[in-house]
C-alpha cells in the first residue's frame, strides 16, 4: 500500500514548539485565534499543544480541537512522550476533533539514551511499536517521531521507523532536534530512510528541524527532494532556541521555484498546480497576528515576512524596480497579502478605513489604542503622501506596543 500525497502537507507547531520559544507565552484565547487563523491559511495540521504538559495545554488543545478541528477543518494534533499516560491524555483532548492525530515521540540517539532517558536501544524497541499500537486506539492518524534522529545511528533508525509503521505509525517524523545537520546530510538520511526501512511506503516522511546553525529551511528543502512530503513548521520561525523552520520562508521557495521542485513531486516543471494548500495571501497577516499574541518581533530583514523584505534603498534598485519590478524582485508583495508601493491610506483617510486595513493586518486593537494610533497615523499622514502597510505597522508598534 502506498498513501503518498500529491501535495507536501504543511504542518504547523507554532502553537506546540513555537510557543516553547523562551519568553513566547500564549493564553487559551490567544491560541484559539491563532489556530484559526492557521486554519483560514491552509496548514493541513496544527499540532495545538501537548496536552500531558499542563492543565491549560490539554485545555487549549480540547478547544481548539472543538472550534477549528471541523469536518472541512486542519487535523489537530497533540503531542505526547512515549508513555500510556501522556497518549491518553492526548486522545481525550483530541476527541471533538473530526480529524485528530497523536503525535508520539521517544528519542533514539545515544546520547539522548544514555544521559536524557538511561535506557537502552533494546527497551526503545520495545516501547516504541507499544505506544504506537496505544496511540491507534484513540485514532487512525499516529505520528511516531524519534528525537534527535539527526544524531542517531542511521542503522538503529531503520529498525525503530520500521516497527513504528509496522505498529500503525502513518508519519514518520525525522526531528533535526538540536539543528545540527547540513542539508546534504539530512538529504541523506532521508534518502537512506527512502532505501532501508522496507515498510516506509505506508508512511508519510516527515520532517522537523531547529535552526541553531539556520540550516532548517536549506534542510527541509534538500528533505523534499529525497522523498519527504510532510514539513513541520511555525510562523515567522518561532521554536526553541534559534526557532524552528520558518512556515513562510518554506512555502514561499516551493511557490516561488515550483517549476524546480514540481519534478521531485512527480510533475512536469510547468506544472502550476500549488505545492502546498496554503493561500500565501494569508501569510503577513497570520505573521503579525502570530508577533502580536506572542510578543517575539520580527527582525526587519527577515525573509518574506521583514519589514525590509520588499524595501528597497538604495537609488540603483529603486531604480531599476520603479523600470521593471523583476529586476529586484522575486516575487509580489501581494503574493503574502501586502499591499505595497500604493496608497493603501492617506490623511483624507477616515477611522473605519483605518480600522479595517489594522484588522486585515492582524492587528486587533481596543477602542482606546485605535483612538492612538489614529492620531499618529493623521501626523504621519500629513507629511507623508504615501501611507503603507509598513508605515501602519510602525504607526501600531511605536504608539501600542511600547511600555
Ligand atoms: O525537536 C524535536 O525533536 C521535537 C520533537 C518532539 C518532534 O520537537
Ligand atoms: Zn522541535
Amino acid at each position: 500500500m502506498t498513501n503518498q500525497p500529491d501535495r507536501i502537507i504543511i504542518f504547523d507547531t507554532t502553537l506546540r514548539d513555537g510557543e516553547q520559544s523562551p519568553g513566547a507565552s500564549l493564553n487559551v484565547d490567544e491560541k484559539l485565534t491563532i489556530a484559526r487563523a492557521l486554519a483560514k491559511l491552509g496548514v493541513d495540521v496544527i499540532e495545538a499543544g501537548f496536552p500531558h504538559a499542563s492543565l491549560g495545554d490539554f485545555e487549549a488543545v480540547n478547544k481548539i480541537a472543538q472550534a477549528v478541528g471541523t469536518e472541512n477543518g486542519p487535523t489537530i494534533c497533540g503531542l505526547a512522550r512515549a508513555t500510556q499516560k501522556d497518549i491518553k491524555s492526548a486522545g481525550e483532548a483530541l476527541k471533538p476533533a473530526h480529524k485528530r492525530r497523536i503525535h508520539t515521540f521517544l528519542a533514539t540517539s545515544d546520547i539522548h539514551l544514555q544521559y536524557k532517558l538511561k535506557k537502552t536501544r533494546e527497551d526503545v524497541l520495545a516501547i516504541v511499536p507499544d505506544m504506537v499500537a496505544y496511540a491507534k486506539t484513540f485514532t487512525d492518524d499516529v505520528e511516531f517521531s524519534p528525537e534527535d534522529a539527526g544524531r542517531s545511528d542511521p542503522e538503529f533508525l531503520y529498525q525503530v521507523l520500521e516497527l513504528a509503521i509496522n505498529a500503525g505509525a502513518t508519519t514518520v517524523n525525522i526531528p533535526d532536534t538540536v539543528g545540527y545537520t547540513t542539508p546534504s546530510e539530512y538529504g541523506a538520511l532521508i534518502k537512506g530512510i527512502k532505501d532501508n526501512v522496507p515498510n516506509i511506503d505506508q508512511a508519510i516522511i516527515s520532517v522537523h528541524g531547529h535552526n541553531d546553525l539556520g540550516l532548517a529551511v536549506a534542510n527541509f528543502l534538500e528533505a523534499v527532494k529525497n522523498g519527504a512530503r510532510q514539513l513541520e513548521c511555525t510562523i515567522n520561525g518561532i521554536g526553541e532556541r534559534a526557532g524552528n523552520a520558518a512556515l513562510e520562508e518554506l512555502v514561499m521557495a516551493l511557490h516561488v521555484r515550483r517549476q524546480f521542485y514540481n519534478p521531485f513531486l512527480g510533475r512536469s516543471p510547468e506544472s502550476v498546480e500549488p505545492l502546498t494548500n496554503i493561500d500565501t495571501k494569508q501569510i503577513y497577516k497570520t505573521s503579525r497576528l502570530v508577533s502580536n499574541l506572542t510578543g517575539m518581533l520580527v527582525q526587519p530583514n527577515k525573509a518574506i515576512v521583514g519589514a525590509n523584505a520588499f524595501s528597497h534603498e538604495s537609488g540603483i534598485h529603486q531604480d531599476g524596480v520603479l523600470k521593471n519590478r523583476l529586476t529586484y524582485e522575486i516575487m509580489d508583495a501581494e503574493s503574502i497579502g501586502l499591499t505595497t508601493n500604493q496608497i493603501v491610506l492617506g490623511k483624507l483617510s477616515g477611522r473605519n478605513a483605518f480600522r479595517t486595513r489594522l484588522q486585515e493586518l492582524g492587528f486587533d486593537l481596543s477602542e482606546n489604542e485605535l483612538n492612538k494610533a489614529f492620531l499618529r497615523f493623521k501626523e504621519v499622514a500629513d507629511k507623508k503622501r504615501e501611507i503603507t502597510d509598513w508605515d501602519l505597522e510602525a504607526i501600531v508598534n511605536d504608539e501600542i506596543q511600547q511600555p
